[in-house]
């Protein structure tokens, strides 16, 4: 993969950045600037280089060019972060866009407005990879979490310029994913959580021939439940992660990694903030009632093994640990991630959000910024964003 050391001399050139600047939106403002934050590097060495920059990035997932989802919150964050004269494009390409590109000096910023106002970005069309590549002389992608995706931005833009290159961000995520995977500190750990096993299914398949020992949190854990016989109540459970967790179950003895179900949980009758919490010592949940977390004996063995690993990955909260009734689980984990001593590689998504709810985001050796990006990379899929550099 090429990266900025590549790029040779860049004073007065054009420089084409696509960044990942698909943050949460609060009242008009940008609710959580990791990803802006995670973009500084690129941007500032790029301007300490003379380079005169131009932004792109997606922002949800627009039907239309709907003005709630414009780049102007994110291009207002960045003005606050960084020396750079900061402007808004009023759109993605055209006429207007190549005016403001002309009028650009060196170490200045302009962000274009939202990729996905172009029907052409999700479709990967030709001519809107053109008309982005007409804007730059070079072309670094620092986006890793739209890496797995072929879009016009990402894979259509990069086999147009020859001056391409992977941006730091991008570089530290694959570099810190790929040590991960190829030489970890064992034990290697892998906490895995969240709503689906479908969702992660690939993840738990890779990680059951890699990991030493992997522990299920959060609602998927049920169908692992449900496969073992135990009874769900009314928790979140489809019939067909069902079948999939019994497929897993069933090649457990052939893999290398053990893998841990709970052995107690919390729940209650609805997912609520004035529902009552209850704690069950077991797994079978009553008829009406729902499983909301990990009990406190598995929170302690999970902390426990995490912190006695060499390497640990965690993806997905243990429970609904938006609802404070509901936290302890998931708050164990993230502090017991944040303590070890081990390499501690967190997956972007609800897991970044819970470490930067419970204040310990700074307490990680990688946290990555891309949720599906990560798990993709993690699954041994190929992402079109990174192959387009090579
Ligand atoms: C993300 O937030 O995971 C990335 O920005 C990708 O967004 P997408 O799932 O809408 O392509």
């Amino acid at each position: 993969m090429r990266t900025l050391r590549d790029l040779g001399d860049l004073e007065g050139k054009r420089v084409l950045v696509r960044v990942d600047f698909n943050v949460p939106l609060e009242h008009g403002r940008v609710a959580d600037d990791t990803r802006i934050r995670a973009a500084l590097p690129t941007i500032e060495e790029l301007r300490e280089r003379g380079a005169r920059l131009i932004l792109a990035s997606h922002l949800g997932r627009p039907k239309d060019r709907e003005p709630e989802l414009s780049l102007r919150p994110a291009a207002d964050r960045l003005a606050e972060l960084t020396a750079a004269e900061v402007t808004l494009a009023p759109a993605v390409v055209g006429e207007d866009v190549r005016g403001f590109v002309e009028r650009l000096g060196d170490g200045d910023v302009l962000v274009l407005e939202n990729l996905r106002y172009e029907p052409g970005e999700t479709d990967n069309d030709p001519a809107l990879a053109a008309a982005l590549a007409e804007l730059a002389d070079a072309y670094v992608d620092d986006a890793f979490g739209a890496a797995h995706r072929a879009h016009a931005s990402t894979e259509g833009v990069a086999r147009l310029v020859a001056q391409r290159a992977a941006g730091r961000l991008l570089e530290r995520e694959v570099a810190a994913l790929d040590g991960l995977l190829e030489d970890p500190e064992r034990p290697l750990v892998a906490v895995l959580g969240g709503a689906k096993v479908s969702d992660k299914l690939g993840v738990i398949e890779r990680f059951q021939q890699l990991a030493d020992t992997i522990l299920i949190g959060g609602a998927m854990c049920f169908p692992f439940l449900a496969a073992e016989g135990h009874s769900v109540g009314s928790s979140l459970c489809e019939p067909e992660d069902v079948e999939l967790s019994r497929g897993l179950l069933e090649r457990r003895a052939e893999q290398h990694g053990t893998l841990e179900l709970p052995r107690d949980l919390v729940i209650a009758e609805r997912l609520e903030q004035d529902a009552e919490p209850e704690v069950i010592d077991g797994v079978d949940v009553p008829d009406g009632r729902m499983g909301l977390d990990i009990g406190p004996r598995t929170a302690e063995r999970y902390a426990e093994l995490v912190t006695g690993a060499g390497t640990v990955f965690w993806n997905g909260p243990m429970g609904a640990f938006e609802l404070e009734p509901f936290a302890a689980g998931t708050r164990a984990v993230a502090q017991a991630v944040a303590a070890a001593s081990g390499t501690t590689v967190v997956g972007g998504g609800d897991s970044a959000a819970a470490l930067v709810r419970f204040g310990l985001a700074d307490r990680v050796t990688h946290l990555s910024t891309g949720g599906g990006a990560a798990l993709e990379l993690i699954e041994g899929k190929r992402l079109p964003g990174v192959e387009a550099l090579a």
